[in-house]
């Protein structure tokens, strides 16, 4: 199987996740429930890429390469939003800007795996080295109880 198609599937699951979230988000505790489920698959879905396919890219292209660079930056702000959406449900505030915020920078990045970073590791690696890839993410994912 590519890993493109592998983790696609798994960007459409965490969009329609968050998709329910963003219609219930002024839900009060309901909101909270569906925010969590959210978060947790997305956590899951960035730990899988920072803890396999990432360090496999370091490897071929060098730690110092542009792209894990850019994605790991991005990563960063996610889960910072993820904290802000969160502390804003439980405190009964609107979260609303840092779900806009959230929406625009997880759209941008999803485009740069599927684009850049994804379709480069399929064509870069020979079939057992993904094969390898996804049993290692598959590992990972036996973390998250989802
Ligand atoms: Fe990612
Ligand atoms: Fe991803």
């Amino acid at each position: 199987m590519k890993i493109t198609e592998f983790m696609d599937t798994d960007h459409i699951e965490i969009g329609k996740l968050f998709d329910v979230y963003l219609e219930r988000h002024a839900d009060g505790s309901a909101a909270y429930g569906i925010f969590a489920q959210f978060r947790n698959r997305l956590e899951r879905h960035i730990a899988c890429e920072e803890e396999v396919l990432f360090k496999i890219a370091d490897d071929v292209a060098g730690k110092d390469n542009m792209l894990t660079g850019e994605l790991r930056l991005q990563h960063d702000r996610i889960k910072e939003l993820l904290s802000k959406i969160q502390q804003a449900l439980k405190a009964g505030s609107n979260a609303k800007i840092f779900n806009d915020d959230l929406f625009a920078v997880m759209s941008a990045h999803e485009k740069m795996e599927d684009d850049s970073f994804y379709s480069w590791l399929d064509d870069t690696l020979d079939e057992k080295a993904k094969n390898e890839a996804l049993a290692s993410i598959v590992e990972v994912s036996k973390r998250y109880k989802i």
